[in-house]
């Protein structure tokens, strides 16, 4: 068991670069079993998921080499193994090998993902759209059963009842091999879609359209290796943008898209935090007379539900009240008791975060109930006066790259620790 212990109340300064995006190499990495031949993935970042993706791959018999951020998958040995648990079940975005596994076998048992809980978490659109390629899907004992009915996958238009993440990836990474076109309506257009879209094609696929709310894909035959240099994450760099504006004086956040971080920016400028906005870069001064500003989350290019929790320990340092609605994931609220354990003015009210500021934040022992809840602890604990102890932070290493030693180059006080499990 580890614990991240901080001694907050530091004045935090200088540079950080943000690490390739979690949510593009989730899905990167089981796309890469597609080709023929070697997929080399550059800017990948060093998290216990891409870890858990690597062991998967071993287990199906993929080469793999990983060090300095540039991940080698040779997948020209893999074979089809059943996996209705196991690994498997440890991180959320296994439900892309489901696409993934019927683009080169035709068929593929998955155990059902498990991740953070954010509330009820449903696949059933990533079902309807292998269904609709002629997939026959069952669930049997917590394991999905995915084989094609007839020889091949057929293309097919589908039309996507909810804005999904998961499930466009996963319809984009099956169609590729079926045959004919498959149009997504109502895809999600988050900008990881659009990184998956372009290795695909980069291996030869046909994708058209990612980024928009309709994809075509035009099945191939083949897919091929390739060089992909993938995105930065925008939801590490919002989060440091969120503690350089909490807690910082004058911070650089480097290797950022500016774009993909609009609808948060705009958030901080309302907030009134000053930034010096460059090409790839965003300096954050130190700010006061913060306003509280309410938010609302919704999907791409909207504020992001990932960003909520994080932007939270900001929100208790402005004046007056803040609301915060997220219309993704209801039950993304396991931070307030936290955060109110360590003397914030913070409830929950139906649907509804309220947040009463300034508050002045102490030190207290409290608990990472999922990534996001977890980095914006770790914001608070550095805020706070005293001593913070955060734990369940495996959740964390999930999805932030050396965010230990990224904190320690600002200037943070904060340690992992690991404690030794009486026998
Ligand atoms: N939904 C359904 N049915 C489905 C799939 C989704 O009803 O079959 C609903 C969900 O319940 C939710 C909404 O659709 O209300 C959107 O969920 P989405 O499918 O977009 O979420 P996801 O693909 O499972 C990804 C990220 C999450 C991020 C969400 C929303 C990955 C691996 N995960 O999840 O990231 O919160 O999109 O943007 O890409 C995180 O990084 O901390 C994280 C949880």
């Amino acid at each position: 068991m580890k614990k991240i212990v901080i001694n907050g109340g530091r004045s935090l300064t200088g540079e950080v670069t943000i690490s390739g995006a979690k949510n593009s190499a989730v899905a990167l990495i089981p796309a890469a079993i597609l080709a023929n031949s070697p997929v080399i993935l550059e800017g990948v970042p060093d998290i216990q998921d891409v870890h858990s993706l690597i062991e998967i791959l071993e287990i199906m018999g993929a080469k793999i080499t990983f060090s300095n951020n540039v991940l080698e998958i040779d997948p020209t040995e893999i074979v089809s193994v059943p996996m209705p648990n196991g690994k498997i079940n440890s991180l959320r975005a296994s439900y892309y090998f489901m696409g993934t596994l019927l683009g080169k076998f035709g068929e593929a048992v998955v155990g059902l993902p498990g991740g953070c809980y954010l509330g009820p978490r449903p696949i059933d659109l990533h079902v309807k759209g292998f269904e609709a390629l002629g997939v026959q899907v069952t669930n049997e004992h917590g394991a999905m059963y995915l084989r094609t009915e007839s020889d091949q996958m057929q293309g097919n238009r589908i039309f996507m009842d909810v804005v999904s993440v998961g499930a466009t990836i996963n319809i984009m990474l099956a169609a590729v091999k079926a045959k004919g076109q498959t149009i997504i309506e109502n895809a999600a257009r988050e900008p990881e879609i659009i990184d998956v879209a372009t290795l695909l094609n980069n291996m030869g696929a046909k994708v058209r359209g990612a980024g928009t709310d309709i994809i075509r894909i035009d099945g191939v035959e083949e897919l091929h290796g390739c060089r992909h240099f993938m995105i930065p994450d925008r939801i590490e760099a919002g989060t440091y943008l969120a503690l350089a504006a909490a807690a910082g004086n004058g911070i650089k956040v480097k290797n950022v898209i500016f774009e993909h971080l609009e609808s948060f920016i705009a958030k901080l400028q309302e907030i009134g935090v000053k930034m010096k906005i460059s090409e790839d870069e965003i300096e954050v001064y130190p700010s006061t007379d913060l306003k509280a500003v309410n938010v609302m989350t919704y999907p791409y290019p909207g504020f992001a539900t990932d960003l909520q929790q994080p932007l939270t320990p900001l929100l208790l340092m402005t004046s007056g009240t803040a609301e915060i609605i997220d219309t993704i994931y209801a039950k993304r609220v396991n931070h307030v008791p936290e955060l109110a354990r360590m003397g914030a003015d913070i409830s929950v009210e139906g649907n509804m975060i309220i947040v009463n500021g300034p508050s002045k934040l102490h030190g207290a022992e409290v608990v990472a109930s999922d990534l996001r809840a977890g980095a914006c602890l770790v914001i608070a604990g550095l805020l706070a006066e005293g001593t913070t102890t955060i734990y369940n932070v495996e959740y964390i290493l999930r999805g932030y790259d050396h965010i230990i030693e990224k904190l320690t180059a600002l200037g943070a006080s904060i340690e992992m620790i690991e404690e030794v499990e009486a026998e």
